[in-house]
């Protein structure tokens, strides 16, 4: 029996790294998936989901806009007639700012998508959940949200918050029989880890440094974060709620 069988699940920022391979590993579990993202790619990786055999639409969505939530969890619902499971993942890195030039306007960009993207996703689906009696929503944090590091502070600071709004809708919603866990990844090999060592100037240097930061020697890949998210989505985890799941290869451990 596929673990995510009739399950309905919508995850962001789904065109590219962890979230489209979120994506690819529900619904080979058997979830039908809307993906959805701001970039068009999205497309191509439902159609490909649907190529092998699985069930999946992709929707044109920008976490930031309060409307744009509205028409993504409406369409979900008309295409797969539920939503059980809630992917939270769409965010960016914003760059590295020096915080005491830190742009506000840049501050304001990472916050919109990295926070209130999350807080308008749960806004969204809670009461759709709560009339179903159940649901799990899964926020990616980040080992940035536990630890910080230098030129990276509007980040830290919106992926600690993503792990507290965890908490809180945990706490909050637990007694609906939605279930709300937040992931924090290390460094994983994604187009946004790959694309920041490649605009920095040192990036040979950094690659090695961050790599030696994890005590197992090595980035993550992306099916590493896939298969904790289809865990806290699944039944597995049916006692799972408001736990910081961290899969960062010992990063934090030190
Ligand atoms: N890769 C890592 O090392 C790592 C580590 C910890 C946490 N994370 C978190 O995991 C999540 C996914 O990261 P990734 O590495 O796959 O990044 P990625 O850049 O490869 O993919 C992010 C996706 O989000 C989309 N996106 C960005 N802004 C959006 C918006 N406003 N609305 C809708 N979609 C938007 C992008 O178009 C892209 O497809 C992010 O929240 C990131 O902060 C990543």
């Amino acid at each position: 029996m596929a673990r995510l069988a009739n399950k309905v699940a919508l995850i962001t920022g789904a065109a590219s790294g962890l979230g489209a391979e979120c994506a690819r590993a529900m619904a080979a579990e058997g979830a039908a998936v809307l993906l959805t993202d701001r970039d068009p790619a999205g497309q191509d990786v439902a159609d490909a989901i649907t190529a092998a055999g699985g069930r999946a639409a992709f929707a044109a969505h920008d976490v930031s806009s309060d409307q744009q939530w509205a028409d993504a969890v409406r369409t979900c619902l008309a295409r797969f007639g539920r939503l059980d499971i809630l992917v939270n993942n769409a965010g960016i890195s914003g760059g590295r700012h020096a915080l005491a030039d830190h742009d506000l306007e840049a501050w304001r960009q990472i916050m919109s998508i990295n926070l209130d993207g999350v807080f308008l996703g749960l806004r969204h689906v809670g009461g759709v959940m709560a009339a179903q009696g159940s649901g799990s929503v899964i926020n990616l944090s980040s080992i940035l949200g536990k630890v910080g590091l230098a030129n990276a502070a509007a980040y830290c600071a919106s992926k600690g918050a993503v792990l507290m709004l965890t908490k809180a809708a945990a706490v909050e919603w637990a007694p609906l029989g939605i279930r709300v866990n937040s992931v924090h990844p290390g460094f994983i090999d994604t187009p946004m880890v790959q694309n920041a060592l490649h605009q920095a100037e040192n990036g040979n240097e950094m690659r090695d440094l961050l790599i030696s930061a994890h005590p197992l020697g090595r980035f993550g890949v992306p099916r590493e974060i896939a298969d904790a998210v289809v865990f806290l989505a699944s039944d597995e985890a049916s006692f799972m709620a408001g736990a910081e799941l961290v899969v960062d290869g010992g990063y934090t451990a030190q």
